[in-house]
């Protein structure tokens, strides 16, 4: 049995936060999709981590961690990575795996990603330029080097054919940048690479569910940033959605059941494209101020503004989802008011669809006024103790997605969180 936990609106909601809550629950956590563009948040001990590509359950020493094949894997994020796990003092090669068929980021991949966006001028999609796109283009035009391809005696040689025709395209795109010290770097991290419990991930995964294992599959990024059903041109490269967990990890539909969506209780988004929610004002400058929305990956400031309902149901549509979480809900204190957009006006008409095309129209948020609880929430325990007023917006939120919300986060730390229902 597989459950899912993914975003729902452009990224950092907290699924770090949440799948470290519940990994606990699980045999197995699972990446499935994205790579170093990711930045999961956890506390561990109270003290602060980001993960970029380890899956979220690494600091639960009894639980398998996996990086499934519909990953794009950077090996120089992922050595740092263990390093600091390692400073944590959990050993990798317990309980780490990772699938052979996930495809490498090569350091003329990241080359290529600030290339792209350089030629893009204006239009810039505002990529993390962890080399995710040029990663993913390699996978689909068929011309990827894998986890696995690492213990063919061959693969020196596959990399430097790939390298040149990497090389025509920097060239082609005036890139002149010198990156023999990324290849050191890569070279040295592919042997530590080695050494790790490399698996034919959908054999391993699929051996776990029929003895009975329960998986987590744990998303990246969020279903507005999904390739096709993101806010496309300005998306990620792969598909955040539940249907990725498929051909991410090589699991059939029938398997999965819950899927955990997760938002949070206002919206955010880093990097370009539309944003119909977001408060150019004061207003989005307390929201990211209080809720210290700084990217976790890059370190830019995140756009702030209210929870969108109309693209929450289009996530909940697309991904099946049967629960929700709605995190950073302690941002929200000290509000008197707060909005929520249940209609779009695209060009002036009331819409309550996500348009094809965002970027062509004009689209105007109808925001609906809701009052604020005012009422530090942090210390929180139980669904009792919760203002009146938070529980009238939870109740709000539940009709006007038509899904419930099971459980709101009320801080960073693993602790703060309650049930809901
Ligand atoms: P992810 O990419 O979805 O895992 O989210 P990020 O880690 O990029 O961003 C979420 C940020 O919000 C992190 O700094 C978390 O520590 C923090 N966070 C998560 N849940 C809560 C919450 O309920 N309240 C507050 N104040 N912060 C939270
Ligand atoms: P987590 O898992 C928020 C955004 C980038 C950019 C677009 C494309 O932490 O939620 P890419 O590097 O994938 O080519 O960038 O997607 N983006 C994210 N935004 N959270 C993320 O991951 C993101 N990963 C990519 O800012 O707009
Ligand atoms: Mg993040």
């Amino acid at each position: 049995m597989v459950d899912v936990i993914l975003g729902l609106q452009w990224g950092d909601e907290g699924k770090g936060k949440i799948v470290d809550y519940f990994a606990p629950q699980y045999d197995v956590v699972a990446r499935f999709q994205g790579g170093p563009n990711a930045g999961h948040t956890l506390y561990v001990g109270g003290k602060k981590t980001v993960l970029h590509q380890i899956p979220s359950g690494i600091f639960h020493e009894d639980k398998v961690n996996l990086i499934g094949n519909g990953v794009v894997l950077d090996p120089v994020t992922l050595k740092r990575e263990c390093d600091t796990v390692k400073s944590f003092g959990v050993d990798v090669k317990k309980n780490l795996f990772i699938a052979e068929r996930t495809n490498l980021i090569l350091p003329t991949h990241r080359a290529l990603d600030k290339a792209a966006e350089l030629a893009k001028g204006n239009e810039k999609i505002g990529s993390t330029l962890k080399g995710i796109g040029p990663a993913y283009m390699d996978k689909t035009g068929r011309n990827a080097l894998r986890v696995g391809d690492l213990l063919d005696k061959n693969f020196t040689t596959q990399y430097i054919k790939l390298r040149l025709k990497h090389q025509k395209l920097l060239d082609s795109l005036n890139f002149s940048e010198d990156i023999t010290a990324w290849e050191e770097e890569f070279f040295e991290c592919i042997e530590f690479l080695r050494q790790l419990n490399i698996v034919n991930g959908e054999y391993f995964i699929n051996d776990k569910i029929s003895k009975g294992n329960k998986i987590l599959a744990e998303g990246a990024q969020g279903s507005m940033l999904d390739v096709d059903f993101g806010t496309f041109p300005f998306v990620t490269s792969s598909s955040t959605i539940s249907a990725g967990v498929c051909t991410g990890l090589g699991i059939a539909p029938q398997k999965i059941k819950e899927v955990i969506g997760i938002t949070k209780a206002y919206c955010t988004r880093v990097g370009s494209g539309p944003f119909p929610t977001e408060l150019n004002d004061e207003m989005g400058e307390l929201l990211r101020k209080i809720g210290n929305e700084f990217g976790a990956t890059t370190g830019r400031p995140r756009r702030c503004g209210w929870i969108d309902l109309v693209a929450l149901r289009f996530a909940c549509m697309i991904n099946g989802v049967t629960q929700l979480v709605m995190t950073k809900t302690d941002v929200l204190d000290s509000f008197a008011e707060l909005q929520a957009c249940d209609q779009y006006l695209v060009n002036g008409k009331p819409e309550n669809c996500v348009p094809f095309q965002m970027t062509r129209v004009a689209i105007d948020p109808v925001n609906k006024k809701i009052p604020g609880w005012q009422t530090d929430i942090t210390s929180l325990k139980s669904h009792n103790e919760l203002p009146e007023k938070l529980k009238s917006y939870i109740s709000y939120i539940n009709s006007a997605l038509g899904v419930p919300v099971k459980y709101i986060s009320n801080g960073p730390d693993r602790e703060q969180i309650i049930e809901t229902i």
